[in-house]
């Protein structure tokens, strides 16, 4: 009740409504095969949603491999032989119980129903739980026969566990060391719904620690520790994540313990990450399965040990939303008056650097030569370096706002007086600041704001 209303005079609180209406009006989400109506739950990301997807995958590489001597990546394929989710537990234990209306059909997870006797819909009697395993199905080759069918992953870990043997023996790695990986991964998910939380087909970023058995703890608390500070430097705000342990009666059937990183969407909390502790689970039921050893030789106590297993794992689109959320803004805003009506409002995505899609914007303040043609010049070069608009239309105002609400982080202004001096402005998306610079120092000032 105290949530101020949203009119054209009043900034308000961001929901799921404004976002989804920004993502689709600006080009970052689209429902997929829109024309055809859509496809539920699968999403596309657009010019400006693919960058700012890239730029999130880019952030989590750069800080998991790039920045570390402890990990290495990986690109495993999303097809794997068909024993892998046997052995990986997903083709017993990868189900969620439904329930069905006997009237009118419609399927419902059971422990998401308050009342399991009644549908909600229409209060029909509901049929007994049957499980239903997530996994897509798909068949391999032309006979649609079980022996060709395979599943497409549910999880990128897998992949992983499955090339242990290969990335260990090729980099010599010792424990403690990590695997990343990103990509793709598909769950025939139930229950769907808000935009791009939950998804049918999703991208994961997911990282599998090995370290010595009766280290896992220790590394467990530092992993859960360094995936919190990696979302916040990020720009994250730290009262919009909070941790949640998992119950024993809610932990997955490889995991020792859970710790989910939640955050507080425009609905309220979800989970964003989870860090696991997988122990020995997925080496050892691969050895079981393979008849491959999977163990590890230390040669500190000359004995062969099954590592364990640290996972820290997140979704990209999740993330994505996330940071959309977190950095969206609307106030009242403090150029009004410039052409612009006092009651106007600024909305304002307030993204990291490293996260917005777009890094600059050159604007001339006319279309007129030759002051278009500098702008061209200036724009071609800034190009070189980042991605780049270019905004010739309608007012200087206007064309702030539009970068504001895509979060781009600085605009570069062409005016008249840059075809004397040779000098332009750079203006700050959050601070509003005006400097000149010279032509010539204007991608070293650039970087030192983008990048210093
Ligand atoms: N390998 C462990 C694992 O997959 P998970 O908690 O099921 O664990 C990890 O998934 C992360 O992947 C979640 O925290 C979430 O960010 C993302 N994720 C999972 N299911 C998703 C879905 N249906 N749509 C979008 N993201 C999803």
């Amino acid at each position: 009740e105290d949530v101020p209303l949203t009119t054209k005079a009043q900034p308000g609180p961001v929901t799921m409504e404004k976002l989804t209406s920004l993502a689709k009006r600006r080009g970052f989400v689209f429902q997929s095969s829109e024309i055809y109506g859509g496809l539920a739950s699968t999403w596309d990301y657009g010019p400006l949603g693919v960058l700012m997807k890239q730029n999130v995958k880019a952030a989590w590489w750069r800080s998991m491999v790039q920045e570390r001597d402890d990990i290495v990546g990986l690109d495993a394929a999303i097809l794997m032989h068909p024993k892998v989710w046997e052995a990986s537990g997903h083709v017993a234990g990868f189900a969620d119980a439904l329930v069905e209306c006997k009237s009118c059909n419609h399927r419902f997870r059971e422990d998401q129903l308050d009342d399991a006797k009644a549908c909600p819909d229409c209060a029909g009697e509901l049929t007994e739980p049957r499980m239903f395993n997530l996994m897509f199905k798909t068949f391999v080759g032309p006979v649609e026969e079980d022996a060709a069918m395979v599943y497409l992953r549910p999880e990128t870990a897998q992949g992983i566990f499955v090339n242990f043997e290969n990335v260990q023996t090729t980099t010599r790695k010792k424990l403690p060391f990590g695997i990343a990986q990103m990509g793709k991964s598909f769950r025939n998910e139930i229950t769907t719904g808000n935009f791009i939380f939950r998804c049918r087909e999703f991208e994961q970023m997911e990282m599998e620690f090995f370290v010595m058995p009766g280290d896992d703890d220790k590394w467990f608390e530092r992993w859960v520790q360094a995936r919190v500070d990696w979302w916040v430097g990020l720009g994250i705000r730290r009262e919009s994540l909070r941790l949640r342990e998992h119950g024993p009666e809610e932990l997955s059937h490889y995991s020792k313990a859970t710790t989910d990183i939640e955050f507080k969407f425009a609905w309220g909390w979800g989970e964003l990450e989870g860090i696991a502790n997988r122990t020995d689970f997925d080496l050892k039921q691969h050895a079981k399965h393979s008849g491959k050893s999977l163990k590890y030789f230390d040669e500190a106590s000359g004995e062969s040990v099954v590592p364990y297993v640290i996972e820290p794992a997140s979704g990209v689109d999740r993330g994505f939303l996330a940071f959309l959320t977190d950095a969206y803004e609307e106030e009242q805003d403090p150029s009004a008056g410039s052409g612009q009506a006092k009651d106007d409002v600024r909305t304002v995505l307030r993204l990291h650097r490293a996260i917005a899609p777009i890094k600059v914007a050159v604007l001339p303040l006319s279309r007129k030569e030759p002051l278009q043609e500098l702008a061209q010049s200036v724009y071609a070069d800034l190009r070189k370096h980042w991605f780049v608009q270019y905004d010739a239309a309608q007012s200087i105002g206007r064309r702030y706002r539009r970068q504001d609400e895509i979060g781009t982080p600085l605009c570069v202004t062409i005016d008249f007086e840059s075809l004397e001096d040779r000098q332009v402005t750079i203006r700050d998306r959050d601070t509003m600041e005006q400097v000149r610079v010279a032509i010539d120092e204007l991608v070293p000032a650039l970087r030192q704001r983008l990048e210093g």
